[in-house]
């Protein structure tokens, strides 16, 4: 089988530019791997991250064929009853055909320049216990046993993710210091 024709190359989108046939293979990857986020009232969600965060999407194409994307999105997160505005990767993916070829690590690395420049208070993301090493590589750093406790005041759960941080901005210090003794409280994970 011959190799495409078609380069491999970097775009980025603001939510509304995200032309349709890439937004559609974001959702598609998103409702196969993450099935938790397109149940019930979602079933029929059409955006990848909502569009209250203000996503920035930034991937790697071949044309209009999706080969790696992420998405960095602005949250209210809380911690100790103060909030602070957070920005975090998400709906981070590279189909099959392509891993292991460092096209995520390239997004990432093009992610943290964009989140150091940002004038949120702190640089956070979930994710599984064995991807951390993955986001350490750009600089990411582990929250070491923070609890993500997800959810409405009296019907919160705790996520099985792991929290990773990246300080930015003038508040990320205040975040930090006391998620040392204070869970990360947010209503939803993104
Ligand atoms: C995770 C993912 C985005 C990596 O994409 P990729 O383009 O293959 O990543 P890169 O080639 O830049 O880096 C590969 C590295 O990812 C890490 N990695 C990928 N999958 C992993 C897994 N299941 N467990 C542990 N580490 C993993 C490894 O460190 C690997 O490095 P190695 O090749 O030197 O062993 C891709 O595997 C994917 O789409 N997975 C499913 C969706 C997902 O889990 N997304 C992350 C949500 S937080």
């Amino acid at each position: 089988m011959a190799e495409a024709s078609v380069p491999i190359e970097f775009a980025e989108y603001a939510d509304d530019e995200l032309p349709e046939l890439l937004r559609v293979q974001v959702l598609d990857f998103q409702r196969i791997v993450w099935p938790e986020g397109f149940a019930g009232a979602n079933r029929f969600r059409t955006w990848t991250s909502h569009p209250s965060t203000a996503p920035i999407h930034q991937l790697y194409a071949a044309g209009s064929q999706l080969v790696s994307h992420l998405e960095i999105v602005t949250v209210t997160v809380t911690v100790d009853g103060h909030e602070y505005r957070a920005v975090s990767p998400t709906a981070v993916l590279t189909y099959p055909a392509f891993r292991r070829e460092g096209w995520s690590t390239r997004l990432n690395a093009r992610a943290v320049q964009r989140i150091d420049r940002s004038t949120a208070d702190i640089g956070l993301l979930t994710c599984s216990p064995e991807l951390a090493p993955f986001y350490g590589r750009v600089g990411w750093t582990l929250a070491r046993d923070v609890p993500v406790i997800v959810g409405p005041e009296g019907r919160t759960w705790q996520s099985e993710d792991v929290l990773l941080t990246r300080a930015i901005g003038s508040r990320s210090r205040d975040a930090l210091e006391r998620l040392q003794d204070h869970p990360l409280r947010i209503q939803e994970e993104w």
